[in-house]
């Protein structure tokens, strides 16, 4: 079978090496790519925005899956474009995707199906917003309701810091995903990433992660998309994924389906494991970045078949067969991340990959026959390890291993569980 995948960052490299592995895959192509995907597939020039273009090309190319990485074309409605043609597509309908497109979305469905969740308000005016602020405590946790590129949230200390924060997202902070903000209840706790995939009725877990949010070690500084995961993460015990299944999980799958938006694809929740019980922070409709390069590395399963066998409805009888090693991957970022990342410097890759690491592009180009970085994070170093002290090891003998000055990492991926490891 040839496969589409659509994308550019590290999560598609991760993708297109699994995919590449595939029995299943004959050819595949991947538009726009990047000089590390290039390696995998052959770079097509598609506009992921031009849905008839993305038709034409896998008509005349015999796609029979497409794999669509981000969140934007998902919510862009492109899955039902392919899906009316008859093209297999992995990745929910736009109508599924506001489960990630609207925050204020998947908090009434919450609501509805009685999945543990921090209480809300949505609002869609200042005045209201502001004084809806009274009926909670600080911190105050603010949320644009659509896409802004993970910089949506903020986590205000004081009622005044709320009130400036509110007035800057509907003043127009973030487009038009701040035209509604929802305000929510602080929740306290560890937080962690649980996986499973879905063709609208059968679900299967598909593994667990842990990122690291803010730039700078010990977990300060600004958020960005991400400065590092590991999977799995032990923290969520076999009896609490079970827990996540039956509390969160299928309660969203089987509304989704009762309410005509069926879902298919990756469903992936950012929980809270709260004293009381694992919370939903919020969901994503793709897999996420960086913490797909763990549970690509970890996954032993035909990737291919997987996700086609999730495009098609026939998911029942699959799983996903994942590694019991510990895979973590380190971000180098460009200097400057996550404000305005340097742009152009030199890398020079060495022998990273020598260490038996795997070194995922995120945001590189080639420039006159040299690599060099083109966004905030650039390379995704990934390693395995017998454990997490292993793997972090492992990790950042690779990272020290590459050549890239005006780069930097986070020097402590992986802390929570290297100090649980040495605990025990
Ligand atoms: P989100 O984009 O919804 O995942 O939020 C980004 C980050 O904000 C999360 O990873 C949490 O660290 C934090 N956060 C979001 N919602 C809450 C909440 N209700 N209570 C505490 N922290 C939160
Ligand atoms: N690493 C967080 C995300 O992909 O949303």
């Amino acid at each position: 079978m040839n496969i589409l995948l659509l994308g550019s960052g590290g999560r598609e490299h991760a993708l297109a090496w699994k995919l590449a592995q595939s029995p299943t895959c004959s050819k595949l192509f991947a538009a726009p790519g990047n000089p590390g995907i290039a390696e995998e597939a052959e770079l097509v020039d598609l506009n992921a925005s031009n849905h008839a273009a993305v038709v034409d090309f896998c008509e005349a190319h015999d796609i029979g899956l497409v794999v669509i990485g981000p969140e934007a074309p998902l919510v862009d409605g492109l899955a039902d474009s392919l899906r009316d043609t008859d093209i297999p597509v992995f990745g929910p309908s736009m109508a599924a995707a506001q489960l990630e497109g609207s925050k204020g979305f998947t908090k009434d469905l919450c609501e509805r199906a009685g999945i543990p969740t921090a209480g809300y308000v949505r609002t869609s005016s200042l005045d209201e917003a502001t004084d809806a602020l009274a009926r909670f405590e600080p911190p105050y946790v603010l949320k644009a309701d659509g896409l802004a590129a993970g910089k949506g949230v903020v986590i205000a200390e004081t009622r005044t810091e709320a009130e400036t924060a509110l007035a800057d997202m509907f003043g127009g902070q973030f487009g038009e995903a701040g035209a509604e903000v929802v305000i929510e209840e602080f929740m306290t706790g560890e937080e962690a990433s649980f996986f499973a995939l879905t063709d609208g009725t059968s679900i299967i877990p598909f593994g667990t992660a842990q990122d690291h949010k803010r730039v700078g070690d010990g977990d300060v500084g600004p958020n960005t998309g991400g400065m590092g995961a590991y999977s799995p993460a032990p923290v969520l015990t076999e009896e609490l994924q079970a827990r996540v299944m039956a509390e969160i999980i299928e309660p969203t799958v089987r509304t989704m389906r009762e309410e005509g938006m069926p879902y298919s694809g990756v469903l992936y929740a950012g929980l809270m494991l709260t004293e009381a019980a694992p919370k939903l922070i919020e969901y994503n409709c793709r897999f996420g970045d960086p913490e797909c390069q763990v549970l690509m590395t970890r996954l032993e399963s035909d990737l291919a078949a997987i996700m086609l066998a999730c495009a098609n409805g026939a998911l029942e009888g699959t799983t996903g067969e994942f590694s019991p090693q510990t895979a973590m991957t380190v971000v180098m970022a460009a200097r400057g991340y996550p404000g305005t990342p340097e742009k152009g410097g030199a890398i020079v890759l060495g022998d990273a990959e020598a260490t038996g690491a795997k070194v995922f592009h995120a945001g590189t180009a080639m420039r006159d026959g040299q690599l060099v970085a083109s966004g905030g994070r650039v390379l995704n170093v990934t390693a395995t390890g017998a454990n997490a002290t292993e793997a972090q090891k492992a990790a950042y003998t690779a990272v020290d291993a590459i050549d890239f000055p005006s780069g930097f990492c986070r020097r402590d991926i992986g802390w929570r569980e290297v100090a649980r490891e040495a605990d025990n």
